[in-house]
């Protein structure tokens, strides 16, 4: 793919590492790509990072015609830049476009896209420990149109933001509310596409959670409002006597990378691993009998957010002693150890960022 690059001529001065926060601070250079129906994706060109510009009329802002993706590049020890499973986040993004009538984007050329973003930008992957540089690519129609009609012109981008931890609690436990009564997503609706109009529907939960003092909610299905489906930004999983188990995948679950990624690590360190429905009742019944041994979200952004305390129909209850559980720490060091570049990676999930 040609990629055409205008460099900045005032590049911005870096943040401190040590204060990154998350999504805050952007880097110099942005990518672009355009769609239209007679040329498909062309023009693929990085230039400075700068406000995009479009009709009021554009479709997104209507219409919220929008898909993103989120994965993140580190620098190893020894100087490689890398990502972490790069290619299942094209496809992904693929996905999510699918449902709303997008175009595809050719998962090479998602790659090297943003493997050229950040050969240009190499000097905003922060080096402090725990901190990397998000990268978040999306697609939208800029489509001047206010009929509801299927767009036939879209725009691909991808930002890059230097970023700290997710959680302002860092690797420290969450406190989690379970949410009956708004929902996330139902059957044959966009809960397993990343859309802006899944996280822009939450708000109002993660508002309500906040007010009441907690970090986030857990959604249950739109149906019953029984089963667990997953944590506002993270899939979630839970060891209940022994055994892992996480909400199996639907159209209403997203398919975390990450919760792909901890699947396999464990299988392959002997815990046995459960993919199924797992009822709010059936947590209830656990956390409160002592079989339920840990609880983490999963996700790009957060890694492995360990949960110290769970609001079940308003009752407050602690898991364990309501700090970092084992297998979150493990997970974690595992994880963080093989995005790092700094632990052997047996999966091949790294992937080494060529230096230009
Ligand atoms: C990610 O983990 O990359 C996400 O997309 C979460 C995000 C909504 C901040």
């Amino acid at each position: 793919m040609d990629i055409a690059i205008t460099k900045t001529t005032s590049p911005k001065p870096k943040p401190d590492w040590n204060d990154l926060g998350f999504g805050v601070y952007f880097s110099d250079h942005m990518l672009l790509m355009d769609y239209t129906m007679d040329k498909g994706w062309h023009d693929a060109r990085i230039v400075p990072y700068a406000n995009l510009s479009m009709e009021p009329s554009a479709m997104v802002l209507h219409y919220a015609v929008e898909v993103f993706e989120g994965l993140k590049a580190y620098t190893s020890p020894d100087g490689k830049t890398l990502m972490f499973r790069p290619h299942a986040n094209g496809r992904r993004l693929n996905t999510s476009g699918a449902r709303f009538c997008m175009p595809p984007i050719p998962e090479e050329d998602f790659v090297e896209g943003v493997c050229k973003l950040i050969q240009v930008d190499r000097d905003w992957i922060p080096t402090e420990d725990g901190t990397s540089l998000y990268i978040r690519p999306f697609i939208y129609s800029d489509q001047s149109n206010v009929g509801v009609r299927i767009p036939e012109i879209f725009k691909f981008v991808v930002i890059l933001s230097p970023v700290g931890a997710y959680y302002k609690e860092g690797l420290n436990p969450v406190k989690i509310y379970v949410e009956d009564e708004y929902v996330r997503a139902s059957k044959g609706g966009t809960g397993y596409t990343k859309c802006g109009g899944n996280y822009a529907a939450s708000l109002i939960a993660q508002k309500k959670a906040q007010d009441l003092g907690f970090t986030q909610v857990l959604w249950l299905d739109g149906v019953e409002r029984k089963y667990i489906e997953e944590v506002g930004t993270m899939n979630v999983m839970f060891k209940i006597n022994g055994e892992l188990i996480t909400p199996e995948l639907g159209d209403s679950i997203l398919p975390g990378i990450t919760r792909d990624s901890v699947l396999q690590l464990v299988k392959t360190w002997g815990i046995p691993v459960s993919e199924r429905k797992i009822s709010i009742d059936e947590l209830y019944e656990a956390a409160k009998n002592g079989g339920l041994e840990e609880a983490f979200g999963t996700g790009t952004a957060a890694v492995i957010s360990p949960i110290g305390l769970l609001s079940i129909h308003g009752e407050p209850l602690q898991i364990q002693d309501g700090g970092i559980g084992p297998l979150s720490q493990r997970l974690y060091d595992t994880l963080t150890g093989i995005q790092w570049g700094k632990i052997p990676d047996p999966f091949g999930w790294s992937y080494n960022v060529p230096i230009k």
